[in-house]
């Protein structure tokens, strides 16, 4: 019986990921205009930044994939790199009314089989990310693993304000 449910528990997610995943007016670019960027910052309550620093920060960045509903951003994801073995993962937003329908996940999968492309034959980049609270588990679906543990401290950052 407990077997029965399993196999039925896997059909049903298998069918589910098959029909969330069939929404064929979502495409992926690679260009973000600067007031779009504003906009997901605010829809998921991020604090503003400055046009000079989107800018900036929009130029240098080493992958950026956006998800559009025909003309409308809809997801985006982005990376900063050393160009050598760190790897950094930000801005990875879905508009609350398109979550849980696999764009994160299509974000994800892209940006890291980017960062794989990049690798050479026995070298290995290191790829860090600060998840928002909540938001640990979905990163790691993807292979990432939540600090501290047992062999490492935790992430530590700070914001600078003028
Ligand atoms: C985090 C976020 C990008 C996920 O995007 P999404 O499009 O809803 O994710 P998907 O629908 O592609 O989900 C992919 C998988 O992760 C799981 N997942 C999504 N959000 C999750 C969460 N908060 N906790 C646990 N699992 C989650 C889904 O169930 C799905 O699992 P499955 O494929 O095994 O069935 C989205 O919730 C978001 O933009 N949140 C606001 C901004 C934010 O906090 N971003 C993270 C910054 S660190």
């Amino acid at each position: 019986m407990k077997q029965l449910k399993q196999v039925s528990n896997s059909f049903g997610k298998i069918i589910f990921n098959a029909i969330r995943n069939m929404n064929t007016n979502i495409t992926y670019t690679n260009t973000l205009a600067i007031e779009d960027y504003t906009m997901f910052r605010k829809i998921v309550g991020w604090q503003e930044l400055s046009e000079r620093q989107i800018e900036i920060s929009l130029k240098n960045s080493t992958s950026l994939i956006v998800a559009m509903d025909g003309t409308k951003p809809i997801g985006m994801a982005r990376t900063i790199t050393d160009g050598g073995y760190f790897v950094l993962l930000v801005d990875v937003i879905v508009l609350p009314e398109y979550q849980k329908t696999g764009i994160g996940r299509e974000l994800m999968t892209r940006l890291m089989t980017g960062i794989n492309e990049n690798i050479n034959e026995n070298e290995t980049v290191c790829v860090s990310l600060m998840a928002a609270t909540g938001k640990e588990e979905f990163y790691e679906k993807f292979g990432f693993t939540k600090r501290p543990n047992a062999e490492q401290g935790a992430g530590m950052m700070q914001y600078i304000k003028k």
